[in-house]
Parts: C-alpha cells; sequence; structure tokens
C-alpha cells in the first residue's frame, strides 16, 4: 500500500499537464484503476484483514483524490500566470504620437481672454451664427435705412421662392448675443459672447470670417468708469504687463450712446510691439453705455438698469499679442504655420497657472 501511494504520489507531482494528470486519475481511482481494483478484493478477505485494509485503502483513495485536485488547481495557476507575463503590457509607457497636434491661436486667445472675464465675474453666453436680421440690426438700434447695415458688408441667406419675409444674415458680430442673453437672463448681467462673426471682405487684415468678444455688464448703477476699469484690467493680464494706459475717443455705434473706440498706449520700436509705452496707439475695441433702446429689445426696463458693452476682435488680438502678420493665414490650415503658432495642448490658459507659456 505504501508503495502505490508513493508511486502515485510522485506521478501527480510530476504530472505536466491536465491531460497527464487524468490519465493517473483513470489509472488510480478510475473504475479499472489500480486502487479501485484492490477495493474490490476487499470482499474476498477475512474479516480481520478487511477491518485493517479498508479504511486504508480509502483513506489512500482521499489521499490521491485531493492531490489530484491540488496539482489540477497548481497547474491552472501556473498556466494562468505564463499567460499573464506573455500577454504583459506596460501602460504606462507614455505614447508616441507621430505628430503632437497644437492648439489654434484663436482658440489659445479665446480661452485666455475667458479666463481673464470669468476672473471678474462675467460668465459665458452664446447665440447662433445664422441670425434674424432683428437680433443682427433692428434690435441692436439699427433700422433698415440705416448706414450701417451696409457698413457690415453682411451676407444674406436665402429664403425659399415665394417666401418674401426678410432673409437671415450670417451674424456680422457678436452683438445680438447681447439681446439673446438680456432676453433670456434679465437684469442685473454680466456676460461675455466670444464666436465667430462674418463680412464679406478679404486682404491682409480681414476674412469673410473671423472672431469676436462681446462684452455686457447691465445694473442698476454701472457706469463708463466701470468699463475703463474692467478693460484696463483685462489689457494688463491679456498682455501680460503691470501698467497699460487706455484712451477713450469719442466715437459713434448705434447701439451705445455714449460711444467711445479705445486706444492702447504702445510702442512699435524695433517692429516689436511693446504695450504700455511709448507714443503710439493702437484702436482695440469699440465701446459704450448700451442705448436704451437697446435695452428696451433685451426686455429690460432703461428707467431701472444701465450699463456697458464692448466688442473687440480676437484674431487682432492674437496677431498683435503672437506677433503673426498674416490675418488671412489664420485660415488656411498649412500644417507649418500651425506647428510655428499652434500651443502646447495641454497648456490650458489659466490665470494662476499663466496665460500664455
Ligand atoms: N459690434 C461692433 C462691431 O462689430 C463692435 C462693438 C462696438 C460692440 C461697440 C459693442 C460696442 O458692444 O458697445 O464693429
Amino acid at each position: 500500500m505504501d508503495d502505490l501511494r508513493q508511486k502515485y504520489l510522485d506521478a501527480i507531482a510530476n504530472a505536466g499537464d491536465e491531460t497527464a494528470l487524468e490519465d493517473l486519475r483513470v489509472q488510480a481511482i478510475g473504475k479499472k484503476g489500480e486502487i479501485s481494483l484492490k477495493m474490490r478484493e476487499l470482499g474476498k478477505m477475512s474479516p480481520e484483514e478487511r477491518k485493517a485494509a479498508g479504511p486504508a485503502l480509502n483513506a489512500l483513495k482521499d489521499e490521491i483524490t485531493s492531490a489530484l485536485a491540488a496539482k489540477k488547481e497548481a497547474l491552472a495557476d501556473a498556466a494562468l500566470d505564463q499567460r499573464l507575463r506573455a500577454e504583459w503590457l506596460d501602460v504606462t509607457l507614455p505614447g508616441r504620437p507621430r505628430r503632437a497636434g497644437t492648439i489654434h491661436p484663436v482658440s489659445q486667445v479665446t480661452e485666455e481672454v475667458t479666463a481673464i472675464f470669468a476672473d471678474m465675474g462675467f460668465a459665458v453666453a452664446e447665440g447662433p451664427q445664422i441670425e434674424s436680421d432683428w437680433y443682427n440690426f433692428d434690435a441692436l438700434n439699427i433700422p433698415p435705412e440705416h448706414p450701417a447695415r451696409q457698413e457690415h458688408d453682411t451676407f444674406f441667406m436665402s429664403r425659399a421662392a415665394g417666401d418674401d419675409r426678410p432673409p437671415h444674415v450670417l451674424r456680422t458680430h457678436t452683438s445680438p448675443v447681447q439681446i439673446r442673453a438680456m432676453q433670456a437672463q434679465g437684469a442685473p448681467i454680466r456676460v461675455i459672447a466670444p464666436g465667430r462673426v462674418y463680412r464679406c471682405d478679404y486682404d491682409q487684415t480681414h476674412t469673410p470670417m473671423f472672431h469676436q468678444v462681446e462684452g455686457l455688464a447691465i445694473g442698476e448703477d454701472i457706469s463708463m468708469a466701470n468699463l475703463k476699469w474692467v478693460l484696463e484690467e483685462f489689457c494688463r493680464a491679456f498682455f501680460e504687463v503691470d501698467e497699460v494706459e487706455l484712451r477713450f475717443r469719442a466715437s459713434h455705434f448705434p447701439f451705445t450712446e455714449p460711444s467711445a473706440e479705445v486706444d492702447l498706449r504702445c510702442s512699435w520700436e524695433g517692429g516689436q510691439l511693446k504695450v504700455g509705452e511709448g507714443d503710439d496707439w493702437m484702436e482695440i475695441l469699440g465701446s459704450g453705455m448700451v442705448h436704451p433702446k437697446v435695452l428696451q429689445a433685451g426686455g429690460i426696463d432703461p428707467e431701472k438698469f444701465q450699463g456697458f458693452a464692448f466688442g473687440l476682435g480676437i484674431d487682432r488680438l492674437a496677431m498683435l499679442k503672437y506677433g503673426i502678420p498674416d490675418l488671412r493665414a489664420f485660415f488656411d490650415s498649412d500644417l507649418r504655420w500651425l506647428r510655428h503658432y499652434g500651443f502646447a495642448a495641454l497648456d490650458v490658459p489659466t490665470l494662476h497657472g499663466g496665460l500664455s507659456r
């Protein structure tokens, strides 16, 4: 019995796979297995012999059964281990992009402008790029015969034949978002609206599609002084200089009264723009106190509320800040240009982390 025991335990320990193990099971404890046959012989034994051999054989059978089970599990573990080693993959390896994408200067500057105004409590508002002529013009105090309508070089959408309602337009500025935001939120309100605008124009500083940011702040006692502070604060943060000087030049926009164009003190010495010093002035935006008729169009009571608005060109700000000479190249999708002027995709502009690096 001891020989039998040792023989099978050794064989089980040395079995290389599950098939070998199954063969051993059949050989030892299968129906015609060596141990099973011995158990059948119990009947021929004397009661004395049987008393000793019976429990011993049963114990041997149990021992072989559990040795088989243990070896089976060990083989399965080893197989899994081997598979895990074979299929191992270092997921911490960095990717190997064949070409790193970059952030377009327009997107970069939009993020920068948004971060600065968000810090001053302005939320971001949006409106459609295909706009009704009421939102784009009438609501902004530009009636049909007003010369500003011609100046805007508007793209008109076409109507179906027989439909003689006034055509929709591609919005010529972000100012209609002022109206939509006032209608949606009422007063007080503080929003900026960055987005695409369209005018039929094309030269070194004009493209048929370009980008603006509109600003609007309405409350019970918002004044031109608040406008001046907000714009100075914006220029300081945007151009990343400690001091800026702004010049408010009287101007005219139908949607503001009074209206001002704002110039920034700068120098162009050596072809390099420096903000806050020098003897040049650079026009950067249009602004003013929102016209009572515009407040009314937005559903706000001009007897109770007043405030300022401004509009500035994002592409122009990008050209100035990053020294990009030709606006048209912004929209050519030339990969060499994008790689040269683009920004790292993971450097999101924030006031605390730095706007541009
Ligand atoms: N909408 C004007 C334009 O596209 C820019 C502008 C000027 C917006 C004055 C304003 C503003 O909100 O007050 O030329």
